[in-house]
């Protein structure tokens, strides 16, 4: 059973894979957090309370206790995981349990994103019902424990039973209490076109935090925080991290007590959150995933990459080769009729292409990103068949037709701003910020809801479209919905999120069979919330190879590669100016989504041949890169050299990628340790060479490299 209850010593052991997490009542009714780490027996713990005292009459017994629900008011210091101002003002509260259920599986959170299980015997839910007597307050604390991976999911609702409205004002899905000191935090911080790479601070007494308030997760940070022992590296060592399910404003923060013990936590940014109850009301949070392995960090994104895959992921894509694309953006831009688009996609098919996606600038007047946002209908001077004429005529090429959109956004130069001013984030009497010449509908209100489904409904419905490319171009500001009376304003970014979650849902649900991407100018919104309603995300606006290897393996450190959207663009590189072969950035491309953002026509014959022959590969492999397991190997962060591995879930293939940015002169060949192969089996090389597989992971692989921009990917078989 995932989920063991001591009566004796009143806890719970929740385990899985090679973890365990215990809960435990203590006598005053608290819930407590006792141990989360390697796998427990089911009544291994037992809680004495002289283990967490203080002699200092400064230090209140609750301060230094591992509180699994930490709030504050009455000695606890910190930030609490449950923050409410009553209708006095006041803002103290003390939760005691008043009871415990076991559910087998895992219940949907209504409205929001979250893992599942497809069955009940995958995993196991413990919900803690806790009451503050005084305010009426409820909170039921659910946690799910996957059997096979020992991830650990936590998700609070909050409930009004008292006579008065209460203010929600802080929220933390995860706040977990951890015993061992001297810790690094790993966060993936970036910008616009270089996001997620992966940083790693010592963690110091105070304070370390990690937020967006954009109202989207965004570039700078990703809703991720791990927190490893000073010794952990990819092979080896102990990570505690949590994952956000949320694609909004969040922060995850690690607190040091005066004990040097860091508490690990993740929620709602209360910078730009809060949130009335009214009596009879509820509020449930994001999810967060929290997942601890004792493998290193590979060991923690493996678990990450199987869960979200398989158990966030849903639908008609989940379990299926992906298409190999080719996006317009890169290749024309905003400068296109029907007739360049044809000739685009012709040379795409010539070269095996599957899907034909258009990218921007086909609806309303927009021949540039300074109008028609909001006006879904496509230009008849660029598209003179229409889009059901462009997508039949994509269609007898033998390629599936895909389409962009940004949904979110409203262009003051459009008819839809034209008619409805109102329907945007902003602020009477304030100058409403433009990024981008755009501005944000405000999806709080329910109209506008139903004004994107609507809109966006009728263009899938009026043509032959396999593929979305859903985008979000900017970050919010006055975002306080004028719908909303002044005490509830600063629920907006939230509401917005809300509102958004119900028009992909609806969208999704209702085109079951259309290929959904998220993209935020590439990463801006490259989070576990969006996955859950589409199954990849476009990785990075910047698609030089070179700077994609850091991109992907700092993606990879949470994302599995079947989220990563990964393109083959032209030279000299429109992000970074960069000229490299077309092999490395194919071979950069196929550890994702393989795609094109290119015109074809502008390839030589040779380059042609090059990319038809880089294509057929791509689909050779598609499915061991999609579902095998993913070893990083060699960092892009410490030199010049990259490396990683796919191994095929029966180990009996894998794909070795390694990569040189810039060689050095005099410098040792590479040798590579593979990872996670059959020791006793022998291994066929595409030369036909034969390798050990206990020989390939302890003496290693000698990768013939050479030279700037090179490298070298090869299958290698069992035999
Ligand atoms: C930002 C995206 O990341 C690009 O790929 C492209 O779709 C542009 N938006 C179009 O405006």
């Amino acid at each position: 059973m995932p989920v063991e209850f001591s009566s004796s010593a009143r806890t719970w052991t929740l385990s899985g894979g090679n973890t365990s997490y215990v809960l435990h009542q203590d006598e005053e009714d608290r819930l407590l957090n006792l141990y989360w780490g390697p796998r427990l027996p089911g009544n291994a713990l037992h809680f004495d309370p002289s283990d967490y005292s203080s002699f200092a009459s400064f230090d209140l017994p609750v301060s230094v206790l591992p509180l699994e629900l930490p709030v504050c008011g009455s000695g606890w210091y910190g930030v609490p995981a449950v923050g409410v101002r009553d209708s006095s003002g006041n803002e103290v509260v003390d939760l005691r349990i008043v009871s415990v259920e076991t559910l087998p599986g895992k219940p949907a959170l209504p409205g929001l994103p979250s893992t599942y299980a497809e069955d009940i015997s995958e995993a196991e839910t413990l919900s803690v019902l806790l009451r503050d007597i005084v305010i009426g307050l409820e909170v039921t604390a659910r946690y799910t424990v996957f059997a096979s991976s020992g991830a650990v999911t936590r998700s609070l609702t909050l409930a009004n039973r008292g006579p008065g409205p209460l203010t929600v004002t802080s929220l933390l899905s995860a706040s977990v209490p951890l015993w061992q000191g001297g810790l690094d935090a790993v966060h993936l911080n970036g910008a616009w076109a270089r996001e997620r790479r992966v940083i790693r601070v010592p963690v110091r007494e105070g304070d370390f935090r990690i937020s967006s308030a954009r109202g989207a997760s965004g570039h700078e940070e990703n809703p991720f925080l791990a927190l490893c022992e000073r010794n952990t590296d990819e092979f080896s060592g102990s990570v505690w991290s949590a994952s956000f399910v949320y694609s909004g404003s969040f922060h995850a923060f690690c607190h040091t007590d005066i004990f040097g013990h860091p508490r690990l936590s993740v929620g709602m940014n209360p910078e730009v959150f809060s949130w009335s109850l009214s009596p009879g009301e509820t509020l449930t949070s994001p999810e967060a995933v929290m997942i601890f392995s004792d493998a290193g960090f590979n060991g923690m994104s493996q678990l990450y990459h199987s869960l979200y895959r398989t158990r966030l992921a849903r639908g008609f894509w989940r379990d299926r080769s992906r298409p190999v694309l080719l996006n317009s953006w890169e290749g024309v831009y905003f400068n296109f009729n029907e007739e360049k688009l044809l000739a685009v996609a012709e040379k795409a098919a010539e070269i095996g292409v599957e899907l034909f996606v258009l990218d921007d600038g086909w609806f309303g007047r927009r021949d540039s990103d300074n109008c028609s946002l909001g006006d879904w209908v496509e230009n008849p001077v660029k598209l003179p068949s229409g889009l059901s004429g462009l997508s039949e005529k994509v269609h007898r090429l033998g390629m599936q037709f895909g389409l962009w959109f940004e949904p979110e956004m409203v262009s003051p130069d459009s008819n839809l701003y034209r008619m409805h001013p109102d329907w945007c984030l902003h602020v009477e009497g304030r100058p409403r910020t433009q990024a981008r010449q755009q501005l944000i509908l405000d999806l709080s209100r329910p109209e506008v809801q139903e004004y994107i489904i609507s809109a966006v409904s009728a263009v899938l419905s009026s043509s032959c479209i396999d593929y979305v490319k859903w985008d979000m171009n900017r970050n919010m500001t006055e975002s306080f919905s004028a719908a909303l009376p002044p005490e509830r304003k600063k629920e907006t970014q939230h509401r917005y999120m809300l509102g958004l979650y119900h028009v992909l849902e609806t969208i999704t649900a209702a085109f079951p069979k259309i290929l959904f991407e998220s993209c935020s100018g590439g990463g801006g919104r490259f989070d576990p919330g969006m996955l859950f309603y589409m199954p990849q995300t476009w990785t990075s606006d910047d698609t030089d190879a070179a700077e994609r290897l850091k991109l992907q393996y700092g993606t990879s450190f949470v994302y599995p590669a079947s989220a990563m959207g990964a393109h083959v663009s032209a030279v000299p590189n429109h992000q970074t100016g960069r000229t490299v072969p077309l092999k490395l950035r194919g071979d950069v491309a196929l550890g994702g989504n393989f795609g094109f953002e290119l015109d074809p026509g502008r390839l030589s014959p040779e380059e042609l041949e090059e990319a038809s022959q880089m294509v057929a590969k791509v689909k050779s492999l598609r499915d061991l890169t999609r579902t095998g397991t993913f070893w990083r190997l060699v960092s892009p962060f410490d030199g010049q050299a990259t490396a990683w591995a796919f191994v095929s879930g029966d180990r009996s293939t894998f794909l070795l990628c390694a990569y040189c940015v810039l060689s050095s002169p005099n410098s040792a060949p590479l040798r590579i340790h593979l990872l996670g192969l059959l020791p006793d089996a022998w291994y066929k090389a595409e030369d036909g060479r034969l390798y050990s597989g206990a020989a390939l992971m302890h003496y290693g692989y000698t990768v013939p490299l050479r030279g700037d921009f090179s490298s070298f990917v090869s299958l290698f078989k069992s035999v």
